[in-house]
């Protein structure tokens, strides 16, 4: 069996290694979505990662809202990630960015229209808006003949990111955002094709990656499921019903690797629920056949165990990449980790604090 050390190849791309960087959204682009400078040094500080998947990145302007939150939709956006991917492909890193379309978890104020999702509801909590903190608006019903213009917002996307320069793209399907909010009988309560059954709800997510892999090839495309659990208040009853067939399914379009946000009865993860409902990675294992990343509160030692003895490929890490760049070298060599700043993980007017500040291992 492979090591954590290992190359493994996800569709068209080599990965030096299994040690991954997670998605993780930071706030450091322009109120335009437009990724500046200093997003250049922060990925390529990380460059040695197996392959960094882009903090989660919005496909329309209806799509984003969380504030200084970077876009794909447009040139201007594909001008601002060009320097971070060439940067990052300079140090022999990989680099696949995330495509994001935020469903209910958005505000008025920032994407200038009421928040969208598959059925009338409201995500619980509050929100960042340019103007402070605001509770989450109610969302209204996507119409279904709105649909084919969101499916072609993501593949306009994955053309703006192949053009960037990504090594490809991940579609988020996870967290509670759109596609996640259409997978789970808690958000989707529609009454046409696109809700109801497994099928159903799985169906956004089929036609969504039909239409990025038609956009820019299989061999370049990944898709994250967050399938246990209830991130940001979108569950479901019956995880195994509509995430096995949703696996078969992207197993079938041919996907080149499949990721997996999997919460836990116990996490060190502040704020996201945790969850009694078993990890559903094992049976997703024996439908999927190419390479599977698993995620959250892996340890450096678990991370290897899996790896090792075949329950995944690769194993991201999120925390760990905000705290060490050099996480690679500091696995290899067991030296310690440093530990993340919860207060810094977001805000533009932050700069390099937090940011680009964490040190390298002497
Ligand atoms: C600051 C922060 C931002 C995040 N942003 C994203 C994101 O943009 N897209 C996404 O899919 N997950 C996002 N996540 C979740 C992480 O990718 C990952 O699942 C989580 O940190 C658990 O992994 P860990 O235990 O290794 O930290 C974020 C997490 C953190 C802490």
């Amino acid at each position: 069996m492979p090591t954590l050390f290992d190359p493994i190849q996800l569709g068209s791309i080599q990965a030096a290694n299994r040690v991954f960087m997670a998605p993780l959204t930071r706030a450091k682009a322009t109120k335009a979505g437009v990724p500046t400078p200093i997003m250049v040094e922060y990925y390529t500080q990380r460059a040695t990662a197996g392959l960094i998947v882009s903090e989660a990145t919005g496909i329309s302007r209806q799509g984003l809202g969380w504030i200084n939150g970077p876009g794909i939709w447009n040139d201007e956006q594909v001008e601002g990630w060009k320097p971070i991917v060439r940067a990052v492909h300079e140090k022999g890193g990989k680099i696949v960015c995330q495509l994001w379309h935020m469903g209910r978890m958005v505000h008025s104020s920032t994407t200038g229209e009421q928040p969208v999702a598959p059925s009338v509801s409201t995500a619980p909590g509050h929100i960042h808006t340019y103007e402070g903190k605001r509770p989450y608006e109610e969302a209204r019903a996507l119409r279904l003949d709105e649909l084919p213009g969101i499916i072609e917002d993501y593949a306009n996307a994955a053309r703006n990111a192949m053009k960037a320069g990504f090594d490809g793209v991940q579609i988020h399907a996870a967290n509670g955002y759109l596609l996640h909010e259409f997978l789970s009988d808690g958000t989707n309560h529609r009454t046409d094709q696109y809700g109801g059954s497994p099928e159903n709800r799985i169906r956004l997510l089929r036609e969504v990656t039909e239409a990025v892999i038609k956009a820019v090839g299989a061999e370049h495309v990944g898709v994250r499921l967050s399938p246990n659990g209830s991130v940001q208040g979108t569950m479901d009853s019956n995880p195994e019903a509509v995430y096995l067939p949703a696996v078969t399914m992207l197993q079938e379009l041919g996907i080149a690797w499949l990721a997996l946000r999997e919460s836990r009865p116990v996490s060190e993860f502040t704020f996201a629920e945790t969850t009694e409902q078993p990890k559903l990675s094992p049976q997703i294992r024996k439908i999927f056949k190419n390479p599977l990343v698993l995620n959250q509160d892996y340890s450096p030692e678990e991370a290897e165990e899996a790896v090792e003895t075949g329950r995944a490929d690769a194993i991201s890490f999120g925390r760990p990449y905000i705290a060490n760049p050099d996480l690679l070298r500091r696995l290899k060599e067991k030296l310690p980790l440093q530990k993340d700043v919860m207060t810094t993980w977001y805000g533009a007017e932050l700069g390099a604090k937090g940011y680009t500040d964490y040190p390298f291992a002497p």
